[in-house]
């Protein structure tokens, strides 16, 4: 345990963290990547350069200093840090590493307040957050690995079809290249995806959601393309290997007997296909809303597979809006424009219902608002960002 002298100076230290600008974050990443360039084979170099991630590591820390002496109120978020660590196979002695170029930007950054006390009680507070995660990843790598087809690290996977799932949208479908069983996994979980790509000097790795129900055979996974890694995806052939990390993540499907509300903009409808092919496997006769707004009818995706699983779920109930040229199919009830679920409000189950939302950040954060508007409780909001966390 941390004593109560350390805890007060950690504490003290807070805005140096929470006030951390760019200049500050940065000098952490190009002081590490400097000294230990191998960990540019796992940082997302697309997030670093929108300086995404860069806070989310300061952001974190700050957060737990705030409550170092209530680490209950932590435990989700940490939970959640510890699944993306885990599919990214962060190890164990990568923390001295972070550990290090964090005290030493601070100290560097805050001659002044950082002195030589505080240095020493954050050292002794890292170290223990770096314990409680290494504890908890390796918790995670073990189950992965005890499972019926199951592994740590990573594994060769065939792409054994590609299917274009709309304009920008492709899903590949994965099996094993040993021929073996895949590990089951959760509805609304990801893996992870390296990626070697011609004329890039390191290592990208991305993760993905899975879009399809956990079936034993094979994974799925559905990619837009926007960025040269999905670019190198998208140009990748039937028949081409991919190494690939167990299935992990937090945003998983309730096994509860309440009503789902998934909702969705854009890609983020991947992982709300897994959760429907879910409810549809297990012959749910619970009622699920699947709400999902694209911006053209062109980049709708799965479209006749939702029209599919409709017929395996008779108390499913679409709704799609789109915010271009809205025109509909007869399956589905079509709106124009931004998604208002304000003339649902008599339809969705606000009282008892758990809302799943996934899409970019500023649509998540508007449904949420909406959904409180609407009465449903926050802790029945559920919601998966892809990318660096942030906060709804
Ligand atoms: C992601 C915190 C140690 C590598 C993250 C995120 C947070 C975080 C908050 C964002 C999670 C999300 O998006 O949901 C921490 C804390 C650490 C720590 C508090 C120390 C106790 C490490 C270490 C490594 C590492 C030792 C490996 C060198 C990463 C990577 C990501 C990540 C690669 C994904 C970000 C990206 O590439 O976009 N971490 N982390 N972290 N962390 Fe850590």
């Amino acid at each position: 345990m941390l004593c109560q002298r350390t805890i007060t100076l950690v504490k003290q230290s807070i805005p140096l963290l929470a006030d951390a600008g760019v200049e500050v974050t940065e000098h952490f990443y190009q002081r590490m990547f400097a000294h230990n360039p191998e960990l540019l084979d796992v940082f997302n170099l697309s997030n670093q350069r929108s300086g995404r991630q860069q806070f989310a590591l300061f952001n974190a820390l700050a957060a737990y200093a705030t409550y170092i002496d209530q680490p209950e109120v932590l435990s989700d978020a940490i939970k959640r840090i510890n699944h993306k660590h885990a599919s990214l196979s962060i190890q164990p002695h990568h923390y001295p590493i972070v550990g290090e170029h964090l005290l030493a930007t601070l100290r560097e950054k805050f001659p002044q307040q950082f002195n030589a006390e505080i240095e020493q009680a954050w050292a002794e507070a890292y170290a223990f957050l770096a314990d409680l995660f290494i504890t908890q990843e390796e918790g995670i790598y073990r189950q992965a690995e005890q499972h019926h087809g199951g592994w740590r690290g990573t594994r060769r996977f065939t792409i054994t079809q590609i299917v274009q799932e709309s304009d920008l949208v492709k899903s590949f479908y994965l099996k094993p290249s040993d021929g073996q069983a895949v590990m089951p996994y959760q509805a609304g979980q990801y893996l992870a995806v390296q990626c070697d790509i011609p004329d890039q000097s390191h290592r990208q790795i991305r993760q993905y959601s899975l879009s399809h129900a956990s079936n034993g055979q094979f994974y799925r996974i559905s990619v837009k393309l926007d960025n040269l890694v999905s670019g190198y995806l998208h140009g990748l052939h039937e028949g081409d290997e991919l190494d690939i990390s167990p299935p992990a993540g937090d945003f998983v499907l309730r096994q509860t007997d309440t009503p789902k509300v998934l909702i969705s903009a854009g890609v983020g409808i991947t992982p709300m296909m897994a959760m429907l092919h879910t409810q549809a496997q297990q012959q749910s006769d619970q009622a699920v809303f699947f709400l999902h707004a694209c911006r053209t009818p062109t980049q709708l995706s799965f479209n006749s597979e939702l029209t599919k699983v409709a017929d395996a779920l008779p108390a499913l109930t679409t709704y799609t809006w789109f915010e271009e040229g809205a025109t509909g199919t007869s399956s589905q009830q079509i709106g124009a424009g931004r998604m208002i679920l304000a003339p649902l409000s008599g339809t969705l189950p606000v009282n008892d219902g758990e809302f799943y939302l996934c899409g970019p950040t500023p649509f998540m954060a508007d449904l949420k608002q909406q959904l409180l508007a609407l009465g449903v409780d926050d802790a029945r909001i559920l919601y998966e960002v892809f990318g660096p966390h942030e906060s709804l």
